[in-house]
């Protein structure tokens, strides 16, 4: 079983980070086929788009994306190679990981944030020179299969606690109907626990307490913010990796963007980027791998093993050997 993975460094950091992360793929012995398509500012200049077809259509073809980062053009390229892979989950955790300096040292929690619509629907008009407007578009499918997919996810982590959040006492309409979605999904779950909070106060809870949060389900707009505020609590985006996730495809990327003040320095964290790898291994269904990749990159952080941004003094593809040898 080969997997054939496309691979979008993107700009500035984003190939560095991207090579760390697939030197530790490899170095699981696991057969994978890795093919290379340009994406981004470069590939804007060099050939006048930033997403070519040839990049969609590998990305198409592959069993799942590794992506990087892209600098201006990010928008036009990760938005549009969300929506042509039909990635409707973007799943970010966010843990705060022993040796890295944060606010919140016992923060572990997932935000399960739908992708697809919500203010993002790209809904805006112009009414009057005076006055603008966007729609947001809340549909029973997107939030039926969003927090399906948060209470599954929920259950599979041993019962998780899900919280919903919303803002259903102003948002009466669009709230109160992705909130009706969420509890009637909840009721075929009896078995994982289930509350609603206000986004409000969970963005107060959260700085808080953010350990009063396990697995968070909400809307896009929402869950862009929230997960920002959690890579926040544990100390910043170098550790914090995301998939985008549909029914036929995966895309993989970190967090951060290309870092222009670091770029080609050597001096890039790549944690968030094999961090990325390890939730690719997961989806493809290789847990042990999974699991062991991120234990690397704990114990790496725990023991100072680390890029100047952790307080180490490795350079990237020195962290990445690191993780390598404790695998
Ligand atoms: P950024 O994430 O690139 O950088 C923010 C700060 O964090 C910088 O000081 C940077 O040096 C640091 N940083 C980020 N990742 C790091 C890493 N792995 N190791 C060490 N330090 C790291 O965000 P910024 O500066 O707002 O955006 C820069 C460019 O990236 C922009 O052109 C933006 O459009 C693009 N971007 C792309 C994204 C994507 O492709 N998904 C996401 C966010 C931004
Ligand atoms: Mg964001």
């Amino acid at each position: 079983n080969i997997y054939d993975i496309a691979v979008i460094g993107g700009d500035g950091i984003g190939p560095e980070v991207v090579e760390a992360e697939i030197a530790v793929l490899e170095a699981t012995g696991l057969a994978w086929n890795f093919s290379s398509y340009e994406a981004g500012d470069d590939c804007l200049a060099s050939r006048g788009q930033a997403l070519p077809q040839a990049t969609l259509d590998g990305a198409l073809a592959a069993q799942a994306v590794i992506f990087g980062a892209a600098g201006v053009s990010a928008a036009d390229v990760i938005l549009r190679l969300r929506a042509e892979l039909g990635t409707f989950v973007n799943l970010r955790p966010s843990v705060a990981y022993k040796g890295v300096n944060c606010l919140h040292p016992q923060t572990d929690m997932m935000i399960v944030r739908e992708n697809t619509e919500c203010l993002y629907a790209g809904i805006e008009a112009q009414l009057t020179p005076e006055v603008v407007t966007a729609t947001r578009v809340i549909t029973s499918q997107a939030s039926t299969r969003i927090v399906n997919y948060a209470l599954e996810w929920a259950r599979q982590a041993g019962g998780k606690k899900v919280t919903a959040v919303h803002k259903a006492n102003v948002l009466r309409k669009t709230d109160g109907h992705f909130l009706q979605c969420c509890r009637a999904a909840a009721r075929q779950f009896p078995d994982v626990p289930y509350e609603e909070a206000l986004v409000d106060s969970v963005a107060m809870r959260m700085a808080m307490r953010p350990e009063e949060f396990q697995v968070i389900v909400t809307t896009n707009l929402f869950g862009d913010i929230l997960s920002d505020l959690a890579a926040g609590l544990i100390g910043g985006l170098g550790m914090c990796p995301s998939a985008n996730l549909g029914q036929a495809h995966a895309l993989f990327e970190p967090v951060h963007g290309t870092a222009p003040d670091i770029a080609g320095q050597g001096k890039a964290n790549p944690s968030a980027a094999i961090l990325c790898g390890a939730m690719l291994l997961r989806h493809l269904g290789q847990e042990q791998w999974a699991a062991r990749v991120e234990k690397a990159v704990a114990d790496c952080v725990a023991d100072g093993q680390a890029t100047s941004d952790l307080g180490g003094k490795l350079r990237t593809m020195e962290m990445a050997r690191a993780v390598i040898d404790r695998l």
